[in-house]
């Protein structure tokens, strides 16, 4: 595992309910035309294996290799796929940047939501490219969080979104990685990409919030709050008003996600 960075939602419950709303249909709707019964896809930072699922079905009767870091999604991943019945999952515990698989293995490799936490993204890609086949596939989905839509508007809410986007570089991530895909892809060698950007509006937007307070919470437990004036006081009255503002009647959160398509040469 590369050592300089830290995953920042981590591994809590409302942090894995977050993640288990995803599904392919909505989330992977950028690749799911581009695949084709037969083919073998490997889904890198499959976290719970909800979106996984989905892909499972798009190319049966070939098969999905879900990879994550995390033993304990690995094995939510299994519980996914067994509760849906689906057959040509399976899932492995390995890192992004160290694919336990020899070149050439996949005809499409898919991420979603996991590049924006690399410290390394060529890295990642490169590995990526690697086990792609000749002709293969690569398709990311990633936010970037200057595409918030926050309402109504409030400067404190505002601000806590600012201290999360902060600790979350200072873990190793970049909450703006979205808009980097192309030239990453471009640099890895991959050809025709093709960019694309979707809004996903949370609909329980307490949850989304929940999830955020808490890891401002915990990275300002761990001192890892970026901003020198903002001190511990400061960080619980941040993250009252995050909690605070999704109280409101009519409240708005959609986050900006960047979906990238490219092929590796023939
Ligand atoms: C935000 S979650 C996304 C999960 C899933 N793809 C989704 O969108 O619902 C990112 C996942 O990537 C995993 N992860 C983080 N760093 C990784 C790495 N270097 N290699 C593989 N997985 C990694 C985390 O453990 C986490 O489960």
């Amino acid at each position: 595992m590369n050592k300089r960075e830290t995953y920042t939602p981590g591994y809590s419950e409302v942090a894995v309910r977050y993640m288990k709303r995803r599904y392919a249909a909505r989330d992977a709707a950028f690749a799911l035309p581009r695949l084709k019964p037969g083919m073998k896809l490997l889904d890198c930072g499959c976290g719970p294996g909800t979106i996984t699922v989905g892909l499972a079905e798009a190319v049966t009767p070939g098969s999905v290799v879900g990879v994550d870091l995390e033993p304990s999604q690995v094995a939510l991943a299994e519980k996914t796929a067994a509760e849906r019945g689906i057959k040509n999952a399976r899932f492995e515990v390995a890192s992004v940047y160290q694919l336990p698989f020899p070149d050439c293995s996949f005809d499409v490799v898919f991420s979603h939501a996991l590049f924006e936490h690399l410290v390394e993204p060529p890295a990642a890609l490169h590995e990526i490219h690697r086990v792609l086949r000749p002709g293969g596939m690569v398709a990311l989905s990633s936010p970037d969080w200057s595409g918030n839509l926050m309402a109504p508007r409030d400067p404190e809410a505002e601000r806590a979104i600012e201290v999360l986007m902060a600790i979350q570089k200072r873990n190793g991530g970049n909450p703006y990685v979205g808009r980097e895909f192309g030239r990453l892809l471009q640099e890895t060698g991959f050809l025709r990409i093709g960019l694309t950007a979707r809004y996903d509006s949370y609909e329980d937007v307490p949850l989304a919030a929940e999830l955020l307070a808490e890891r401002i919470e915990e990275g300002a437990g761990k001192q890892v709050v970026t901003s020198p004036d903002l001190d511990r006081a400061e960080v619980g009255e941040l993250c009252r008003s995050l909690r605070r503002w999704v109280k409101h009647p009519a409240v708005l959160f959609a986050q900006a996600f960047v979906e990238a398509i490219g092929y590796k040469e023939p």
